[in-house]
């Protein structure tokens, strides 16, 4: 394997911190437990799962107008999918992120909504469908998800706890991840 980027790694970043709080840190970090609970069970990769969960968000934008979410505004005009794959890509390439794996997050992170046309008529690999499905369990009406306020350290603490579970499943992989079926 190549140097191994953690969620630690990722979430510490200075680009990181300054756009996963717009959606919020526990939608960020839910999204990435999810994600690891379905990679398990259908046999995705954990390691670009858990990444593109933390990530999926980090193309937002505030959509604050007096201190409410503007719905309207978000439903004509959102692309943070484009946005979030854009971003996140620079950061894992930054961190030394493999090549592959990097596209495929981002893909995933492209993927991940209907709020933007992009996924029209697109058909979704596994990892891609996961990180959706991930983003959704966590779903509250209203976009209530993106309010959920925990402090940076309590992330921290769930992202080491994930980065702990995802080391163990990937010993032993030696797969090639260009060669590999898992996403
Ligand atoms: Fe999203
Ligand atoms: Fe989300």
């Amino acid at each position: 394997m190549d140097e191994y980027v953690t969620l630690e790694t990722i979430l510490t970043d200075s680009v990181a911190k300054k756009h996963l709080p717009k959606a919020g840190y526990n939608h960020a970090v839910t999204t990435a437990e999810n994600a690891f609970e379905l990679a398990i069970k259908r046999n995705v990769c954990p390691d670009l799962a858990t990444k593109a969960g933390l990530l999926h968000d980090i193309g937002h934008t505030n959509w604050e107008s007096q201190g409410e979410w503007d719905y309207k505004s978000y439903n004509d005009f959102d692309i943070h999918t484009i946005k979030g794959a854009e971003r996140a890509h620079e950061l894992l390439i930054l961190k030394g992120e493999n090549f592959g794996k990097a596209r495929e997050i981002a893909l995933a992170i492209l993927f991940h909504s209907h709020s933007s046309p992009v996924s029209k008529n697109v058909k979704l690999t596994p990892l891609q469908e996961l990180t959706s499905d991930a983003d959704d369990m966590d779903k509250q009406a209203g976009g209530a998800h993106h309010n959920v306020e925990i402090s940076f350290s309590k992330a921290l603490q769930r992202v080491r706890r994930l980065d702990m579970l995802v080391c163990q499943q990937l010993q032993g992989c030696k797969d090639d991840c260009e060669e590999c079926n898992q996403k």
